[in-house]
C-alpha cells in the first residue's frame, strides 16, 4: 500500500472534470500556451454531459430563419424568470453558433437537413428548432469530439483522482490534493489557476439522472476555499425520468421524444398538459389537441411550424411539476409517473432520431416503445445554482479560481432550458480556460505549502483508523431518500427545517463512520469522503430554499404557491462559509442593460405578433 507521503506536480493551469466544460476549458488553456492538467475522478467519456442528449442550443437559425441571438437570449431569460445573469445569457446567446460551428469543424457529426446543414430540434422554451443534434446522443458526441482534440492539444490526464482540498496562500488558490481511488495514493499539485470544471450534485437525491460521480465535489471544494455560491435553492427535475423497473428509476428520457412530438397522457389517457399552461406561456402553446397535432405533422414533414407548440413542450419546471400533480390526484400511470407516447410516429422515424430511447426502453423495461407508452416521471438531473462566476472570465470569488458548466451559476437563474447546458459548457468552458491562462501567465509557479498538504491528508486517512463506526453506505441511502423525501419537487417551511436538522445528523455519523482500513479499491473510503461534501453541499440547497419564500422554477413551496415579483424577483440568494459555518445573504440582482431589455422588447412582440396570426394571442 503507498504511504501518506504524496508525489509532488506543477501546472499552470489544472481543471478538475473531464467532462465537456473540463475538456473546452483545458482545450482553450492549452491553445493559450499554458501547461495543463485535467484531473478526474471518474473514467473519459463517462461524464454527465452523455445525459445531454437531445441537443446543444444554438441559434444557427438553420431550421427556421427567423431565429437569432436576441430570441435565444429573450427565450433563455423567461425561461430562468429572469433571474439568470443577463451578461452570460447574452455572451451565451451570441457566441453558440460559432462554439458549435468549430465543434463541427473538430470532427462532430450533427445531423443534417436535406439541403446539409446542421439540423435542429424543437425543444421545451425555445421560440424556433434550436438544438444542433446528433440522434440523441448529442452529449456523447460533443465529449468524444472534444476528447480527441484535447489529446492533440497536449493535456496531460490524472484520472481516477479525486481531488479533496484546494491549497491556498492568502485569498488565492495555488494548488490542490487529489488521492487516487485506485491504490489510495496521494498528489500534491501547485497551480497558478484552478478551473473546476466538476458538474453537478444531483446524486444527493436518490431519484437522479446521474451517475456515482455527481456528489457536489467542486461545490464543496468552492465552498470550502472560501468561494460565494449563488441560486442553489435551483434543481432541475427533468420531467421524463424512467419510472419502471427500479433498479433503472431516474435514468433520462430525453425531451427529444417531446421535441420529436411525443404525447404526454395520465392513467385516464388525458392529454393533461393542456390543464397546465401557464399564464406567461399562454399565446404561444397549443389550446386544442388538433392544433398540436397540427404542429407535429408539420414539423415531421420539415415544413416550418405555423401553428402554436404542444403544451408537452413547456420549460421542464412547469412539466415536471404536472406530473407531479398528477401522480397526487390518483391519476398516475402504474408505477408512480406519466405515460409518455412516440409511437404515432411509426418504428422507422424513432430508430432514426431516437436510437437509444429505442434501445434504452426495450433492453431495460422490455418495451418496444414503437408500439407502447412509455412510463416516465420527474427526476434529479442539474442544479441551476453554483459558484458564483464573472460572466466574461468564469472567475469565483476567490481569485485563482474559476469554474465552468454546471458548477457554476448565472446562466440559468431559477430554470434551465433543456439543450442550455451544452451550449454552456462550450461557451463558458472556453472563456474559463482562456481566462485562467491569460492570469497564469503573469504569475511565478505557486510553493506548495506541505503543512496543507499534510493536514488535508490526515483528513483523508482519518476514517480509516477510526477502528469502528456504521458502513458509510447506509449513511448515504438515508441520506438521499431523506433530501428526496423533504427537498424534492414540492417543499414546505416544516420539512426544509427538518431537513436541515436531518443533516447536522448525517453529518455527525459521516464524521464517525467507517469504511475499513484498506486504501486499495476501498470504495466505501471514497463514500465516508463523499458523504462529508453532499451533507454540506445538501445544506446549501436546504437552507437557500427555506430562505426564498416563494415559487419559481425549479424551486416550489407548496405554503408559498406564487411568485413573489416585489422581493424575490428581484434578489438572489448568496450563500459562503466561514469558520466552518454555512452563510446565507440576499443580493438584488443588477438592472438589465438599456439595450438588452430593448431585445426583450422586440422578441417579445414579434412572437406576440406571430401568436395572433395563428389566432390564439392573449
Ligand atoms: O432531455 C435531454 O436530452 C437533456 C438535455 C439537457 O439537459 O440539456
Amino acid at each position: 500500500m503507498a504511504g501518506s507521503g504524496y508525489d509532488e506536480h506543477e501546472y499552470d493551469v489544472i481543471v478538475i472534470g473531464a467532462g465537456g466544460a473540463g475538456l473546452r476549458a483545458a482545450i482553450e488553456s492549452a491553445r493559450q500556451g499554458a501547461k495543463t492538467a485535467i484531473i478526474t475522478k471518474s473514467l473519459l467519456g463517462k461524464a454527465h454531459t452523455v445525459m445531454a442528449e437531445g441537443g446543444c442550443a444554438a441559434a444557427l437559425a438553420n431550421a427556421d430563419d427567423r431565429d437569432g441571438w436576441k430570441v435565444h437570449f429573450h427565450d433563455t431569460m423567461k425561461g430562468s424568470k429572469y433571474l439568470a445573469d443577463w451578461r452570460m445569457a447574452e455572451l451565451h446567446a451570441k457566441e453558440a453558433p460559432d462554439r458549435v460551428r468549430e465543434l463541427e469543424q473538430w470532427g462532430a457529426v450533427f445531423d443534417r437537413t436535406p439541403s446539409h446543414v446542421i439540423n435542429q430540434r424543437n425543444f421545451g422554451g425555445h421560440t424556433f428548432p434550436r438544438l444542433a443534434h446528433v440522434g440523441d446522443s448529442t452529449g456523447l458526441e460533443i465529449i468524444r469530439t472534444l476528447q480527441e482534440r484535447g489529446i492533440h492539444e497536449g493535456i496531460d490526464m490524472f484520472t481516477e483522482y479525486t481531488v479533496r482540498h484546494l491549497l491556498k496562500e492568502g485569498d488565492r488558490v495555488t494548488g490542490c490534493v487529489a488521492y487516487g481511488r485506485v491504490k489510495g495514493d496521494f498528489k500534491a499539485f501547485s497551480a497558478k489557476s484552478i478551473v473546476l470544471a466538476t458538474g453537478g450534485i444531483t446524486r444527493c437525491w436518490t431519484v437522479c439522472s446521474g451517475s456515482w460521480e455527481y456528489t457536489g465535489d467542486g461545490h464543496a471544494l468552492a465552498l470550502w476555499a472560501g468561494a460565494e455560491l449563488r441560486d442553489m435553492e435551483f434543481v432541475q427535475f427533468h420531467p421524463t425520468g424512467m419510472v419502471w423497473p427500479p433498479s433503472v428509476r431516474g435514468i433520462l428520457v430525453t425531451e427529444g421524444v417531446r421535441g420529436e412530438g411525443g404525447r404526454l397522457f395520465n392513467n385516464q389517457m388525458e392529454r393533461f398538459m393542456f390543464e397546465y399552461v401557464p399564464e406567461m406561456f399562454r399565446g404561444d402553446h397549443a389550446e386544442t389537441e388538433a392544433e398540436a397535432d397540427t404542429w407535429v405533422e408539420e414539423v415531421v414533414s420539415g415544413k416550418i411550424a405555423t401553428v402554436r407548440r404542444p403544451p408537452e413542450l413547456l420549460t421542464r419546471d412547469v412539466v415536471a411539476k404536472a406530473i407531479n400533480e398528477e401522480v397526487k390526484a390518483g391519476r398516475g400511470s402504474p408505477h408512480g409517473g406519466a405515460f409518455l407516447d412516440i409511437s404515432h410516429r411509426g418504428k422507422e422515424a424513432i430508430q432514426k432520431k431516437l436510437p437509444s430511447m429505442y434501445h434504452q426502453f426495450m433492453e431495460l423495461a422490455g418495451v418496444d416503445i414503437s408500439e407502447e407508452m412509455m412510463e416516465v416521471g420527474p427526476t434529479a438531473h442539474y442544479v441551476m445554482g453554483g459558484v458564483r462566476v464573472d460572466p466574461l472570465t468564469q472567475e469565483s470569488t476567490v481569485p485563482g479560481l474559476y469554474a465552468c458548466g454546471e458548477i457554476a451559476s448565472g446562466l440559468h437563474g431559477a430554470n434551465r432550458l433543456g439543450g442550455n447546458s451544452l451550449s454552456d459548457l462550450i461557451v463558458f468552458g472556453k472563456r474559463a480556460g482562456e481566462h485562467a491562462a491569460q492570469r497564469a501567465r503573469n504569475l511565478a509557479p505557486p510553493r506548495i505549502d506541505e503543512d496543507q498538504v499534510k493536514a488535508s491528508i490526515a483528513t483523508m486517512l482519518e476514517p480509516l483508523q477510526r477502528g469502528e463506526g456504521e458502513n458509510p453506505g447506509l449513511i448515504y441511502d438515508e441520506m438521499r431518500d431523506m433530501m428526496q423525501a423533504k427537498v424534492g419537487i414540492i417543499r414546505t417551511k416544516e420539512e426544509l427545517e427538518e431537513a436541515l436538522e436531518d443533516l447536522k445528523a448525517f453529518r455527525a455519523r459521516a464524521d464517525a463512520c467507517f469504511p475499513g482500513t484498506d486504501r486499495r479499491y476501498n470504495s466505501g473510503w471514497h463514500q465516508a469522503l463523499d458523504l462529508i461534501n453532499m451533507a454540506d453541499i445538501s445544506t446549501v440547497a436546504a437552507l437557500a430554499a427555506l430562505t426564498r419564500e416563494e415559487s419559481r422554477g425549479g424551486h416550489t413551496r407548496d405554503d408559498f404557491p406564487v411568485p413573489d415579483e416585489s422581493h424575490w424577483g428581484q434578489h438572489l440568494n448568496i450563500v459562503w462559509m466561514e469558520d466552518g459555518d454555512i452563510k446565507i445573504r440576499q443580493e438584488r440582482i443588477e438592472p438589465i442593460r438599456h439595450d438588452l431589455q430593448v431585445s426583450l422588447d422586440e422578441v417579445k412582440a414579434m412572437i406576440k405578433e406571430r401568436a395572433e396570426e395563428q389566432g390564439g394571442g392573449k
